[in-house]
């Protein structure tokens, strides 16, 4: 039992010190509910307010693929560069350790793989992400795919109905869908719908006039990385998505595939973190390489 003798009256109120700047640096997340600003916050460094994500989810897609074919040699080294390690329950249970610090995204819809036609129609149940501690769930929406659009936006608009109220923020992934043209209309209006219909962070594919992309997107907006390209110019886009508003990347083969892993993940988050342009970061990345 407590003390009930010598219990002191508190005289540090700071009365007339006004209670500090409690809007949230995470967009459109004021409003929120204290579970999911805090997943959030453990995804967006908050000095830059910017987040490096490394996925390493594409082995549920195209199995063992260049710079995964080891994900405890090639990936978990990268850990401690980059600020969300995002991948499939499967290899996050049987090859991260529990005792990883940086958090962890969970790649949270499955459906088909590269062999057939891109159709994700099935999510992970929410407890079990929450059993593995993640910080959030990603699933993908193939806007303008005629076969597949109402799976996949059914997938997050039902996944965030859940998840959200559970202090789950989710993430919606835009996959281009088939003829579609890779221009900032398309990704503008791929990337309201996802926040429409309740994502908390929209990931998509940098483009020219991606400064409207953002603008018209109420949520945090990170690019993917896309196909492996030369390091200066996976610097350059990055770079050119932060300046358009993108909050990061969640960036995979441009990271994992380069001759440096580790040195152009550190490079990214100089981009990204620093303000470091394209040229430095690759003086960053020649600096720290082999
Ligand atoms: C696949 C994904 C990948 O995680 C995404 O494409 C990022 O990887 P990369 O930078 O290699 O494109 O969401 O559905």
């Amino acid at each position: 039992m407590a003390d009930l003798d010598d219990i002191r009256d508190g005289n540090n109120f700071g009365v007339g010190i006004p209670v500090e700047g409690q809007s949230f640096y995470i967009k459109g997340h004021d409003h929120a509910g204290w579970g999911l600003k805090n997943r959030l916050a453990n995804m967006f460094n908050k000095k830059s307010g910017n987040s490096v994500m490394l996925a390493f989810d594409h082995g549920f897609l195209m199995g063992p693929t260049s710079g995964l074919e080891r994900v405890d040699l090639n990936i978990l080294p990268l850990a401690p560069y980059v600020d969300v390690m995002m991948g499939c329950k499967g290899m996050i249970r049987s090859t991260v350790p529990a005792d990883c610090e940086t958090p962890i995204a969970l790649r949270a819809d499955a459906g088909t793989t590269i062999l057939t036609t891109m159709n994700d129609n099935v999510v992970m149940d929410i407890n079990e992400a929450l059993a593995m501690n993640a910080q959030c769930m990603a699933v993908m929406l193939s806007v303008g795919c005629k076969d597949t659009e109402a799976t996949t936006v059914k997938n997050l608009f039902t996944l965030a109905d859940k998840a959200n109220p559970l202090g789950m923020p989710v993430m919606g992934i835009t996959a281009v869908g088939k003829d579609m043209v890779r221009d900032a209309r398309y990704f503008g209006l791929a990337s309201r719908v996802c926040a429409e219909n309740g994502a908390n962070i929209v990931k998509t594919y940098y483009t020219e006039g991606f400064e409207k992309v953002v603008a018209g997107c109420p949520v945090p907006v990170v690019i993917a990385g896309g196909k492996k390209l030369p390091e200066l110019e996976a610097l350059e886009l990055s770079y050119k998505a932060i300046s358009c508003g993108a909050v990061g990347v969640d960036m995979g083969r441009n990271i994992f595939q380069s001759e440096d892993p580790a040195a152009m993940a550190q490079a990214v988050a100089g981009v990204v973190h620093d303000g470091l342009t394209p040229e430095q970061g690759l003086e960053k990345f020649n600096d720290l390489k082999g």
